[in-house]
C-alpha cells in the first residue's frame, strides 16, 4: 500500500501530525542548525508517513532548540522546508512539563512502575500549560477540512484543548505507551481532567485490546461513563475508541536489509564475531526496557556454563535518551556497572561477552545488525508496542534468526512465532536464550516466515490508514446527537408525514412514555383513557400500533390482551403479532451485532495463524483449534476479556468452550422490532417511534432515517424530536387519531372513542 493513498481522495484537508516531539532534534553549530532524526517509536515510525504526505508535523524541535532570535529564524525556516511546525518551550517548560510530569509521573505510571513515581508529584500545572501551547500551535496551522492527529501521553489534554477551540474539527488521538489497569490509572490525582481531555477525539487508538478495556475500565470506575461497544457519549458528542496495534515500514526494511553493503557490513559483524553466535539487544536507555534483568540472564548462562564465553557475543546498543533525568543517568550507571561487572568477571584473553553502545545507530547499522544476529532480545518490563521487534522481522529477508520477546510488550499479541518470555523471570530469560540456540534450522526458518508474513501485511501504512479511515467515519462535522426541535415543528412534521403514508407503523414504548414511571412497577396499569387512545389508533386505516416494552410478557397480556396490537415484551425477546397469538421467542444473531462483533473477531483471527470464524444463525463462534496451543490460549483469553467489557450492557454473551469462544445472544434489544419487519415493508412505511430511556435508543438507532423518533424527557439522544412528558405523548396520539382541536389527520374519521367498531 502506499502510504500516499492518504492524500489521494481519502479526504479533502491535509493532515496534521501532532506529537511532543518533532520527529528531528535541532542542535546549533558553528555552520547553522543542525537536524538529526529523534529516537523513539513514534517518530521512527511516523516519519516515513509523514515524508509522503503533503501536511504538517506540530511538535517541539527539542533542546538543542534554545537559541537567539537570528537563530531560532534559521531554524524555523529550515523547520518549515520538511512541513514541520515547531512548537518552542521554554526551558523551565521543558524542565516541568516533559521531564517533570510527563517523564517523571506519567511515563513510569502508564508503564505500571509506581515506585518510580516521585512521592512529590510536580508539574501538572505546566503540562496543561504545554498542552495550552499545543492547542495555540495547531490552532493558528488548522484550516477546515484538516485532519488533526495528536499522539501521546505527552498531550492527554490536547484533544479536548482542541475541541474547544475547534468544535467542527476532525480530531483523532494514539497512545503509543501502554494505557494500565484502572487500578493503577486511578492512582492519578489528575485522572478525571486526563480521562476529559482525551475524550475531545472523535477517535482514540490504542496499540492492544488489552490497552483499550483498561481505558474503558476507567471510564467506568472513574468518571461513570458507559462504553457501548466502541462509543462513548459526550455530552452531545461521542468519541469512538480502537485499537490499531502500529506497525514498521517493512519494505524498507526489507529494501535496505537487500542492499549489498548492508548485507555486507552484516557480515562483517558476523566475521568479526567469529565462531561465536550473535545476541542482540537494541533499545532507547530506558528503565522499562528490561536490560539490567536482560544483563543478569547473561551473567547466568555464563555462571553455569563458563564455556559460553567463547561461545557467544551479546551486543547491546543503547541509545541515549532523557539523558538529563536525574533517574535516567542513575540508570545508565546501574546498567554500564553490570556490563563491567559481567565482562570483568567472564572476559577472557580472546573476547569480552558484552558489546555495549551508548550511542544512536545509523538506519544502515541497525539493519546490519538485526541481520547480523542469531537472537535477538526484546525483553521490557512494558512497552506499548515496540517497534525494535518488528524491525528486526522485517529485516530478516533471510527468514532466519530468533527473537525473543517480552510478554509485556504490545507486540507480544501479534507476533506469534516468537519465544514469549516473562521479562522479570531471569531464568526463564536464560532458558529461553538456550533454546534459541540450540533451535534447529527448520524451526527457525518456519517461525520466521509466520513472523514476517504478520509485519509485513500489518505494516506501517496500514496502520495508519485504517487509523485515518476509521478517524474519516468517526468525525463528523454535525453533533451526534442534534437538537431537539420545538412542538410545533414537530406537530407539524409528524402530521404531514402521517396523512401521506400507505402504512404507519407506531411503535411505542410503555413506562415513562404512555404512563408515567410508577413507583412499583405493579402499580403502572394502563388507564381507560390510555387505553382508548390505543384502540382509536389501532382502528385508523393502515396503521399498526406496537407496544415495545421492556415488561414481561405475562403482564402486557393482561393489560392489553384484547386490544388489536403487537406486543413486544421484554426489550423485544418476545412478539405476540395479534390478540390470541402464540409469543415467538428470538433466536437468531442479528446483522446489526454481528456487523459489530466481526471486525474485532477478524483482528484476532488475523493475529492467530490457524484460527477461524464460524457464523451460525443465533451466534458466531471463533475457534482456535489449529492455532498453537500456547498462543492460541493467551489470545482467547485476551478475546473473551475484551467482549466480556465490550458486551457487558449489550444483549450477548460470551461463552467459553473447548478451544471456541462463542457469542451468542443474550436476550435481545428493541431494534429487533426493525429486524422482524421484512425489508420492503420497512421500506413503505412511516415509523414513528416514541420512547424515553437507553433501550429506546437502540430501536432509534436501527431505524431508517425517514423515521420520525421521538423522545421523551430531557436527556441526550439520537431522536430527532422531544417532547416533555407521558402527557404529551398522548396529545400526539390524540391529534392522529383527529380528536384534538388540529384539523383530523385523516379524512373520515372521527373524534377518538367513536372510530372503534
Ligand atoms: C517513546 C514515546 C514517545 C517518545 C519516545 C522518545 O517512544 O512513546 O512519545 O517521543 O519514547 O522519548 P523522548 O522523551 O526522547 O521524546
Amino acid at each position: 500500500m502506499q502510504i500516499s493513498d492518504y492524500d489521494r481522495g481519502m479526504t479533502s484537508g491535509r493532515l496534521l501530525i501532532v506529537s511532543n516531539r518533532l520527529p528531528v532534534a535541532a542542535s546549533m553549530t558553528p555552520d547553522g542548525v543542525r537536524l538529526t532524526p529523534s529516537s523513539g517509536g513514534l517518530a521512527t515510525g511516523l516519519r516515513p508517513w509523514h515524508e509522503q504526505s503533503a501536511g504538517l508535523w506540530i511538535g517541539w524541535p527539542g533542546e538543542g532548540s534554545w537559541c537567539s532570535g537570528e537563530q531560532r529564524a534559521l531554524l524555523d525556516r529550515e523547520l518549515d522546508t520538511r512541513a514541520l511546525v515547531p512548537v518552542h518551550l521554554s526551558p523551565d517548560q521543558v524542565d516541568r512539563f516533559y521531564h517533570g510530569f510527563a517523564n517523571r509521573v506519567l511515563w513510569p505510571l502508564f508503564h505500571y512502575l509506581i515506585d518510580r513515581v516521585p512521592v512529590n508529584a510536580t508539574g501538572w500545572k505546566s503540562y496543561q500549560e504545554a498542552n495550552e501551547a499545543f492547542a495555540e500551535a495547531v490552532s493558528a496551522h488548522y484550516r477546515p477540512g484538516d485532519t488533526i492527529w495528536v499522539h501521546d501521553y505527552q498531550l492527554l489534554l490536547l484533544p479536548m484543548l482542541l475541541r474547544e477551540r475547534l468544535p467542527r474539527a476532525r480530531i483523532g488521538f494514539f497512545l503509543h505507551i501502554p494505557f494500565p489497569a484502572s487500578e493503577v490509572f486511578r492512582i492519578l490525582p489528575w485522572r478525571h481532567e486526563i480521562l476529559h481531555g482525551m475524550l475531545g477525539a472523535d477517535l482514540l487508538g490504542f496499540h492492544t485490546h488489552a490497552y483499550l478495556r483498561h481505558f474503558v475500565a476507567s471510564l467506568l470506575h472513574v468518571d461513570g461513563l458507559e462504553v457501548d461497544f466502541d462509543r462513548v457519549r459526550v455530552g452531545e458528542r461521542e468519541a469512538r475508541l480502537g485499537t490499531f496495534p502500529m506497525g514498521v515500514d517493512a519494505s524498507e526494511f526489507e529494501r535496505i536489509a537487500r542492499e549489498p553493503d548492508v548485507q555486507a557490513e552484516a557480515e562483517a559483524i558476523r566475521s568479526d564475531a567469529g565462531d561465536r553466535r550473535i545476541l542482540l539487544g537494541i533499545d532507547r536507555l530506558d528503565y522499562t526496557k528490561g536490560i539490567p534483568r536482560r544483563l543478569q540472564a547473561i551473567k547466568r548462562l555464563l555462571v553455569d556454563d563458563p564455556e559460553l564465553a567463547d561461545r557467544i557475543r551479546y551486543i547491546q546498543v543503547a541509545v541515549p535518551s532523557r539523558g538529563k533525568m536525574d533517574s535516567y543517568q542513575k540508570f545508565r550507571r546501574q546498567v554500564e556497572e553490570s556490563v563491567g561487572e559481567i565482562n570483568g568477571a567472564h572476559g577472557t584473553l580472546r573476547s569480552t561477552p558484552v558489546h555495549y553502545m551508548h550511542q544512536a545507530v545509523s538506519l544502515r547499522q541497525l539493519v546490519a545488525l538485526y541481520c547480523a544476529a542469531d537472537v535477538m532480545l526484546v525483553t521490557p518490563l512494558r512497552d506499548g508496542m515496540n517497534l525494535v521487534s518488528k524491525e528486526f522481522v522485517a529485516s530478516r529477508v533471510d527468514n532466519d534468526g530468533v527473537l525473543i520477546l517480552s510478554e509485556f510488550a504490545g507486540a507480544s499479541a501479534e507476533l506469534d512465532g516468537a519465544l514469549v518470555v516473562n521479562p522479570y523471570d531471569v531464568g526463564a530469560i536464560a532458558a529461553n536464550i538456550r533454546r534459541a540456540l540450540a533451535m534447529a534450522p527448520s524451526e527457525r526458518h518456519a517461525r520466521m516466515k509466520g513472523l514476517r508474513q504478520r509485519v509485513v501485511e500489518h505494516d506501517l501504512g496500514n496502520w495508519a490508514k485504517t487509523f485515518l479511515d476509521d478517524l474519516a467515519l468517526a468525525g463528523s462535522a454535525e453533533p451526534a446527537f442534534p437538537a431537539s426541535a420545538p412542538e410545533a415543528a414537530l406537530l407539524t412534521s409528524l402530521l404531514a408525514a402521517a396523512r401521506g403514508a400507505a402504512d404507519v407503523r407506531l411503535l411505542l414504548d410503555y413506562d415513562g412514555t404512555l404512563v408515567p414511571i410508577a413507583r412499583s412497577p405493579g402499580l403502572a396499569a394502563p388507564d381507560a383513557e390510555l387505553l382508548a387512545l390505543l384502540r382509536a389508533l389501532a382502528a385508523l386505516p393502515q396503521t399498526h400500533v406496537e407496544i415495545v416494552s421492556g415488561r414481561p410478557r405475562e403482564i402486557l397480556e393482561a393489560w392489553f390482551d384484547d386490544l388489536p396490537i403487537a406486543l413486544w415484551a421484554e426489550h423485544g425477546f418476545w412478539y405476540r403479532r395479534a390478540p390470541g397469538e402464540a409469543w415467538e421467542a428470538a433466536a437468531v444473531l442479528r446483522p446489526e451485532w454481528l456487523k459489530r462483533v466481526l471486525p474485532i473477531l477478524e483482528q484476532f483471527t488475523a493475529s492467530t495463524p490457524g484460527a477461524q470464524i464460524e457464523i451460525k444463525s443465533a451466534s458466531v463462534a471463533w475457534h482456535y483449534r489449529g492455532a498453537r496451543r500456547e498462543f492460541g490460549a493467551r489470545q482467547a483469553h485476551e478475546l473473551r476479556m475484551l467482549l466480556g467489557d465490550a458486551l457487558s450492557n449489550q444483549p450477548l454473551e460470551v461463552l467459553e468452550g473447548k478451544k471456541v469462544i462463542e457469542i451468542r445472544l443474550r436476550g435481545v434489544s428493541k431494534a429487533r422490532v426493525i429486524y422482524e419487519m421484512e425489508t420492503h415493508a420497512l421500506a413503505n412505511a412511516m415509523v414513528i417511534a416514541i420512547g424515553d430511556d437507553r433501550t429506546d435508543e437502540e430501536l432509534f438507532r436501527a431505524l431508517p432515517a425517514s423515521s420520525i423518533t421521538i423522545a421523551v424527557g430531557a436527556r441526550p439522544t439520537r431522536a430527532k424530536f422531544r417532547v416533555d412528558d407521558h402527557r404529551a405523548v398522548r396529545q400526539l396520539l390524540r391529534a392522529l387519531v383527529g380528536d384534538s382541536d388540529d384539523t383530523p389527520l385523516l379524512p373520515g374519521q372521527s373524534a377518538l372513542g367513536e372510530v372503534s367498531a
